[in-house]
């Protein structure tokens, strides 16, 4: 038996040489020590049956081997995974001057940019930011806003209702403008107010290159003492300043919303020609923001808010117009189609 342990030591370690790859690896591994039917395991396994004054020696050999073996074993894997890089990298299938592959980034929508900075405008200038639901009560998104079902101020708005299982004339509605959550914040808050209000907004629209069923925008309020129609356009002009340069003009022009009095178009001069007419603002030389005014005071009234001591400013704008002409979008249509070669352009 002491004359095994030697033996079997020259005959795995001449086998262990010659397993040249993985699998042969692992079936030396098995024979010479495994477990169950290991060579040397059955060595150890057999040192009970030897005389007492053999045990020793033998057991002290036999030890020594499986550290040895095991030892020799972990060598030679290493060796061959060496030599598996060594023969991938001169066989030349892995090349490493070549450059790394480009990773896919996400980015962001243009729409989201030029709310982003619109948002960060505001917020510079103290304004908090709050939201409302899309899908809205008609008495939030018309009825508070003085505009009573049967008011032809409601073609302004071609709605789309909400289905909830009750008869006609429905309440529920997907909100046809942010303006509504003007009503939800004078609800819950009194004077000073200043929010601004991001938001989808939709409509039953006929589509065309300016026209959308939905579209983004953004809502303004500003409550307070002494507040009039210089604070609301030194307010927005100051936004687009920001964000389209500092020798930025806007116009407001007489218009009519029922919830404002009075009521005006917000224009800017086109950041592209600064006026004199060009393809970017269709000859105009402006390009049109959204409405604004100066909050009706029978709202303030109604929300609880003495008109006779607070006045207030409101704007609705429209992102897609402005993100449409800040980027050279031809047609609007084309924010929403999630055409990766439009998206990757920003
Ligand atoms: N909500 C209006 C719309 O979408 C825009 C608007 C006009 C908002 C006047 C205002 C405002 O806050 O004062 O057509």
């Amino acid at each position: 038996m002491a004359d095994t342990v030697p033996h079997l030591r020259t005959e795995a370690l001449a086998a262990l040489a010659e397993a040249a790859d993985d699998a042969a690896l692992a079936t030396w591994h098995v024979r010479y020590l495994g477990r169950k039917e290991g060579r040397l395991t059955g060595v150890l396994r057999g040192l009970a049956q030897l005389p007492v004054e053999e045990r020793r020696a033998v057991g002290a050999a036999a030890n020594a081997l499986k550290a040895e073996l095991e030892a020799a074993y972990e060598e030679q894997r290493e060796a061959l995974r060496r030599m598996a890089v060594r023969q991938a990298l001169e066989g030349g299938s892995v090349d490493v001057t070549l450059p790394p592959r480009p990773r896919a980034r996400g980015r962001l929508h243009p729409v989201t940019q030029t709310l982003r900075q619109m948002l960060d405008a505001f917020r510079s200038m103290g304004f908090s930011i709050v939201e409302g639901p899309e899908v809205e009560l008609d008495y939030y998104n018309f009825e508070a806003l003085r505009i009573p079902a049967d008011h032809p101020a409601r073609d302004m708005w071609d709605t789309l209702w909400v289905d909830d299982g009750t008869p006609r004339p429905r309440s529920l509605l997907m909100r046809t403008h942010t303006s509504p959550a003007q009503i939800r914040v004078m609800e819950q808050h009194q004077p000073p107010i200043r929010i601004v209000v991001p938001g989808r907004a939709y409509r039953h629209e006929a589509t065309d290159t300016t026209h959308e069923w939905m579209m983004t925008q953004v809502e303004v309020l500003a409550v307070d003492e002494g507040l009039t129609l210089a604070h609301l356009k030194g307010t927005l002009l100051g936004v687009m300043q920001r964000l389209f340069g500092s020798e930025r003009r806007i116009r407001l022009q007489c218009s009519y919303f029922p919830f404002v009095e009075p009521g005006a178009e917000v224009a800017m001069d086109c950041f592209n020609c600064a006026g004199t007419g060009c393809a970017t603002c269709h000859q105009s030389g402006w390009i049109e923001m959204g409405g604004a005014g100066m909050v009706h005071p029978e709202i303030l009234e109604r929300m609880g808010i003495d008109p006779a001591r607070y006045t207030g400013f409101a704007a609705g704008m429209g992102l897609e117009r402005l993100a449409m002409q800040l980027y050279g979008v031809p047609d609007m249509r084309f924010f929403y189609q999630n055409d990766l070669r439009m998206l990757q352009q920003f």
